[in-house]
């Protein structure tokens, strides 16, 4: 393999950058040496490359920087914690601000999610929660209940729980049969509902597959049901009107939890605090990750219902521990600082209302690439969007090419596959849309 190096324009002074040792996440390496993308700096919905070019960030970073880069107010309560207090043990030790941010976090979960576990990512969190369902049959004596049941297309983070829960087949080919026990409903990308913004009429009945999982394996052993209230690194699949409701019920029926995998949903992506409140669906544990932070400092949480976290307790000796699991930056002093200013800023600045005002406007312009001949699909709900294009050759090449061309005109998106996925932070105005949309239609036309 050739040497690889860069020369960042922005500091031209400095030596050239190596590209060889650094392995990127999730990336294909080889194709961003011969055409790095570099990112020096951010501000608000923008980000500037080395060349002093600036880029309209329209997925948020990775749908975490929901109040916009570079907030000041993170940034120095970060600051301002890391040389009052850097680092505490999480086991058997605590500091304030882990139980603030936990206060305020259960603060905007619905129901009674009110017990907040801290982890470092959304990957975690799933992890996490597949342990608290376990622990809590367990509790309830009825250990046998080991099985999960999740979706296709689903998206749970890379670590093994998650992988094992996920759909997407890339991320699952090359590493072997995953954890046993895992049962996947089909997803709900359903053809009479392309085109359509929101909920589509069609598809609701797709949640019965977890009822055919109860009657194949008996409710006896299905620990809980994970989904993502909106699939979304698959490509924001917005769930069909009456489907989450049907889960619930089976869930309901059959003692299945319900968890919601709310890392790209929740902090205001869909015009409330959590997809579970847009929705009207309450379900028995929720993680989250991305937006709790503003992306500023690694964190994600999985917030859990009374019950559960009270069965767990009981079911421990007074005096033990009564979840063995956590992680050594388990609520990290910075991270808990960056949480509860970014939180700040969610609420002074109204900031889910902010992105429910702006759905419909953002909406109509996404759909308004529906006559583009490259768009194959459009789906959105709040402020995320999903366009499908036509492929060309191997899966996912035209995609690539697209997130490519799109960097080149000035703005900065996801793309999974042939699916290029829109999610601007919460701070977007009217004009930042249509710039947005500018550059997708001239981008989509030239492909
Ligand atoms: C629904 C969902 N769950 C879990 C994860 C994993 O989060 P992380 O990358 O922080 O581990 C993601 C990441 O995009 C996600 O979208």
């Amino acid at each position: 393999m050739g040497h690889a190096e860069f020369k960042v324009a922005s500091d031209p002074a400095a030596a050239p950058l190596s590209l060889d040792e650094y392995w990127m996440p999730f990336t294909p390496n080889r194709d961003f040496h011969r055409e790095p993308k570099m990112v020096v700096r951010g501000e608000g919905v923008w980000l500037w490359d080395d060349r002093g070019e600036r880029l309209i960030d329209a997925s948020s970073g990775l749908f975490c920087v929901n109040a916009g880069h570079c907030r000041r107010e993170i940034a120095d309560a970060v600051a301002r914690q890391l040389s009052t207090l850097d680092f505490i043990a999480p086991f058997t030790r605590g500091h304030p601000k882990q139980f603030q941010l936990a206060t305020r976090v259960a603060e905007l979960t619905p129901g009674d999610l009110n017990r907040i576990f801290f982890v470092n990512s959304g990957s975690e969190a799933v992890d996490s929660a597949m342990k608290i369902a376990l622990a809590y049959w367990q509790a309830k004596g009825q250990g046998g209940r080991t099985m999960f049941v999740s979706r296709e297309r689903a998206y749970h983070g890379v670590n093994f729980g998650g992988v094992s829960l996920s759909g997407m087949v890339n991320n699952r080919r090359k590493f072997g049969p995953a954890l046993p026990g895992i049962a996947h409903m089909r997803h709900t990308h359903v053809e009479e509902n392309r085109f359509r913004p929101g909920q589509g009429e069609h598809g609701a009945d797709l949640a019965e597959d977890l009822l055919r999982f109860v009657n194949l394996y008996g409710a006896e052993n299905i620990a809980a049901c994970f989904v993502e209230p909106i699939a979304g690194s698959t490509g924001c699949l917005v769930p069909p009107k009456g489907y989450l409701e049907r889960l619930r019920a089976i869930c309901d029926a059959h003692g299945i939890l319900l968890v919601f995998d709310e890392v790209i949903c929740g902090f205001g992506r869909t015009g409330k605090a959590f997809a579970a409140q847009s929705f009207g669906v309450t379900p028995d544990m929720m993680t989250m990750a991305k937006g709790i932070t503003n992306g500023a400092q690694p964190m994600g949480a999985v917030a859990v219902s009374e019950r559960i976290h009270d069965a767990i307790f009981a079911a421990a000796g007074d005096g033990a521990i009564e979840l063995f699991h956590g992680y050594t930056y388990s609520g990290h002093p910075a991270a808990c600082a960056a949480g509860l200013a970014t939180l700040d800023l969610y609420r002074d600045e109204g900031l889910f209302e902010r992105g429910a005002a702006l759905s419909p406007y953002f909406l109509e312009g996404i759909f308004s690439l529906r006559d583009v001949p490259a768009v194959a699909d459009l789906r959105g709900y709040g402020v995320m969007a999903a366009i499908d294009v036509h492929p060309d050759g191997a899966p996912g090449r035209r995609g690539h090419a697209f997130q490519k061309r799109l960097f080149d005109n000035g703005l900065h998106l996801k793309a999974t596959g042939d699916c290029a996925i829109v999610a601007p932070p919460l701070i977007a105005t009217r004009e930042h849309v249509d710039l947005i949309v500018d550059i997708l239609r001239r981008t989509l036309k030239a492909l």
